[in-house]
């Protein structure tokens, strides 16, 4: 099994329907926190189930959702397809967008499965798909230092403030056991030194790079804005 035939089957990395909720509704309010106009055109990769789209949808004139798992587009289309300014797409249709389209890229806990060069390829795609100007933001960006026992107490932390802990705990024991660990040992995540992710951003054409409080829950891992040259 890949991340990607991960992604795309049934999984337990949320671990209640509440979590699952939470979560997404407060990444939701994060991107929005990063719009820069009503009108802007924003694209959120690796977007997941973004179950509160539609509150994104509302703060922006048009939001493309790019998801890699099919399985996860047909939810997505399911979910936000009858919303007139949402379109879900492949990370090939990503490319097919013309030049200079977008005032905001956003992608939230994505570059930890990608390899190097993978992130380098998509730094440099979403730089031609920025406007001169536009933003960039790479969010849940997980620094060398920090070990999955952090990942777990951070976890708990958002369980015991959500309300729910006890669903937490259980998520933990299943995870121990779970296609997400084994994934894990065998194939490790990508990590990045705020200097190392500062220099690949840069060197995609990318400036004004800074770091930001990160998306979500978890303040262990970083955010970092930057602004397209041009
Ligand atoms: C950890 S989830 C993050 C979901 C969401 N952004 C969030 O914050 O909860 C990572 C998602 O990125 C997707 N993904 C992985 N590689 C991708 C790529 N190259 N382009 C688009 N999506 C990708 C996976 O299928 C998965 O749904």
């Amino acid at each position: 099994m890949s991340w990607r035939d991960f992604w795309n089957g049934e999984h337990a990395i949320y671990v209640s329907p509440r979590h699952k909720a939470l979560h997404y509704r407060r990444i939701a309010k994060d991107i929005v926190s990063q719009i820069p106009s009503p009108d802007a055109a924003v694209l959120d990769v690796g977007c997941g189930e973004a179950l509160s789209a539609d509150l994104v949808a509302r703060a922006c004139g048009k939001l493309y959702l790019c998801e890699a798992a099919p399985n996860v587009r047909e939810k997505l289309r399911a979910m936000f397809g009858h919303l007139g300014n949402v379109a879900v797409m492949s990370s090939e249709e990503v490319e097919a967008l013309p030049d200079a389209a977008l005032d905001l890229v956003v992608a939230n806990s994505l570059i930890q499965y990608l390899g190097r060069d993978e992130l380098a390829a998509l730094l440099r795609l979403w730089k031609a798909k920025l406007r001169p100007g536009g933003r960039l933001v790479l969010a849940d960006v997980i620094p060398p230092d920090v070990s999955p026992l952090t990942d777990a107490s951070q976890l708990l932390a958002f369980g015991w403030r959500g309300g729910f802990l006890g669903a937490a705990l259980a998520g933990l024991v299943r995870t121990a056991f779970s296609d997400y660990r084994k994934l894990r040992a065998q194939y490790g995540l990508s990590t990045h030194t705020a200097e190392g992710i500062t220099a690949l951003i840069a060197q995609a054409g990318f400036e004004a790079i800074e770091r930001v409080p990160n998306f979500g829950h978890n303040p262990q891992r970083m955010a970092f804005r930057a602004r397209r040259e041009g």
